[in-house]
């Protein structure tokens, strides 16, 4: 399986950019996407959807792993992120901490690639291990 090629990047760019329209952020107005590549060639879309409540929302990293794991798929190769204020690409867009966590329980933090993205021409690839080292995972446990 190996490494994602540029042309995956890409892909996974475009997918990314379109949950992003779908997000719904009433809330904070910071519009987010993903799209998760999993083992088997599937490309699972997320976004982030917030509530009056608050603390029920969901990034769109955890709607996609939830999405792909609810339908019986559980191995992962690579997540693009984008996402902005008012969906406008400025700038990268981040993990937050419990979405790294979630990233953990499914991937292979040394082969595990997440793509932060503005667009197609600029973004930049990390392993999980960089952004989550000395992660807690189920290795832990066994
Ligand atoms: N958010 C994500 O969906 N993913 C990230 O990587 C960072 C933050 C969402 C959560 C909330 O709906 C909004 O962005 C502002 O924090």
């Amino acid at each position: 399986m190996g490494d994602i090629q540029a042309q995956e990047v890409k892909r996974l760019i475009r997918e990314a950019t379109e949950a992003m329209a779908y997000s719904y952020s009433p809330y904070s107005g910071f519009k987010v996407g993903a799209a998760l590549l999993a083992d088997n060639g599937n490309i699972y879309k997320g976004c982030n959807i917030e509530n009056a409540a608050y603390t029920p929302s969901n990034c769109a990293e955890r709607t996609a792993f939830y999405k792909a794991v609810s339908e019986g798929v559980s191995k992962f190769r690579a997540i693009c992120i984008v996402g902005g204020k008012d969906g406008r690409l400025t700038g990268f867009t981040a993990p937050c901490g419990v979405c790294r966590q979630v990233m953990m329980e499914f991937c292979n933090p040394g082969s595990f690639q997440v793509i932060l993205a503005v667009d197609e021409a600029c973004y930049k690839i990390y392993r999980l291990e960089e952004l989550f080292p000395e992660g807690f995972g189920p290795e832990n446990l066994a």
